[in-house]
């Protein structure tokens, strides 16, 4: 499937801004962004349920929306799968998941069949929606939503409903069964481990427009802008600014490639890529070229969150606040002079913005 120049406007603003994507059989593109981006109203243009004011959606290179008018949602060769899934109540399990079906009757109650096995709940084949738990329910509305075999599958938020026990089994099995089943699957969501988690390929979207994608590991490493790393996780962030291209801070010179001298840059890093080091006679590590110079902190509070810690030092430079995090247990008393160096290829420097 491919997406171009996709554009909605409500009240004269464009809440889905040129937005181009390409869905690839057996890969889970996501579309990742803050509420309100439009991020749903995208999903709902490739459905067919919301009109397009401009660009054009293709599956198997045949348009489907775009100026040759619009192909009807149940011929778009597309399954979806909503936040509110709403299985009819009045059917039976079977009779949900074989809804979309057509052929010949025992070609259909095979495949029912084959699919509630591999959700793993033929046992409640005969069973009403009422009688089953939310993530029984998900199941089904999944088994439903692929039973036709669509080429491309549309999600939007679909685990948000499930408490989190359930939700990282739930999205694996979910996961399995699409890369089986082999088709192109758009999921949407707001959450960043989701995102991580399920996709082969993340689209990051802002304000209407997508403003970064590719795989998750390079998102998340070579992020377009701090909001962007900001996006995925906590980070610190020094203001400096630039003489001869490069940003001076505390912790050593940075690059600063391509801005003018006198110009504010923000130098970013997340909480696991600061090292810290204990006091030694009143000087920390030297200095080298990968973790730079070290700054002096005190420790403000360290808190233990299960699999990691999280320590805010107060610097001595600007009375800065910085967050480390170290893998396990690390808990140092609040007072205690430490020396902190940052992993340098893990700093991200922007042009000051705000
Ligand atoms: N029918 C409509 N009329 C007017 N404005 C709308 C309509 N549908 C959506 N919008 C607006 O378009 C913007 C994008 O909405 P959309 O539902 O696509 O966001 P989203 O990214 O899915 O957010 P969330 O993560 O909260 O679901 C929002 O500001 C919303 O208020
Ligand atoms: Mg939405």
């Amino acid at each position: 499937m491919e997406i171009r120049n996709l554009l909605r406007r409500f009240d004269g603003k464009a809440v889905v801004n040129d937005v181009s994507l390409a869905i690839k059989p057996g890969q889970v593109t996501c579309l990742l962004g803050p509420s309100g981006c439009g991020k749903s109203t995208t999903l709902r243009m490739i459905a067919g349920v919301e009109p397009l004011d401009g660009g054009e959606i293709r599956v198997n290179g045949r348009q489907v929306a775009g100026d040759a008018g619009l192909v009807p949602p149940e011929k778009r060769g597309i399954g979806l799968m909503f936040q509110d899934f709403a299985l009819f109540p009045h059917l039976s399990v079977a009779d949900n998941v074989a809804f979309g079906l057509k052929g010949p009757r025992d070609e259909k109650r095979d495949r029912v069949r084959s699919l509630l096995e591999r959700v793993d709940l033929l046992r409640h084949i005969d069973s009403f929606p009422h009688q089953l738990s939310g993530g029984e329910q998900q199941r089904v509305a999944l088994a439903r939503a692929i039973a036709p075999r669509p080429g491309v599958m549309l999600m939007d938020e679909p685990f948000s409903g499930l408490d989190n026990r359930l939700r990282d089994g739930i999205r694996d099995e979910t996961l399995a069964l699409l890369k089986e089943e082999g088709a192109g699957v758009l999921l949407v969501t707001h959450e960043p481990e989701e995102a991580m988690r399920m996709a082969d390929e993340i689209a990051l979207m802002r304000n209407g427009r997508i403003v970064q994608s590719g795989a998750p590991y390079n998102v998340y490493t070579r992020p377009v802008d701090l909001d962007a790393v900001l996006f995925f996780s906590d980070a610190n962030i020094l203001r400096a600014k630039v003489h001869g291209a490069l940003a001076d801070t505390p912790f050593g010179r940075f690059l600063a490639p391509g801005i003018a001298d006198g110009m504010p840059v923000d130098i970013a890093f997340r909480p696991q890529h600061v090292r810290i080091d204990f006091d030694r006679g009143g000087s920390g590590p030297l200095p080298t070229p990968t973790d730079g110079v070290a700054a002096r902190g005190e420790v403000v509070r360290a808190r233990f969150m299960g699999h990691e810690s999280l320590v805010e030092f107060r610097m001595d430079f600007e009375g800065a606040i910085l967050k480390a995090t170290v893998p396990s247990v690390f808990l140092p008393k609040p007072g205690t002079v430490m020396w902190l160096t940052v992993r340098r290829d893990r700093c991200f420097v922007f042009p000051a913005t705000g």
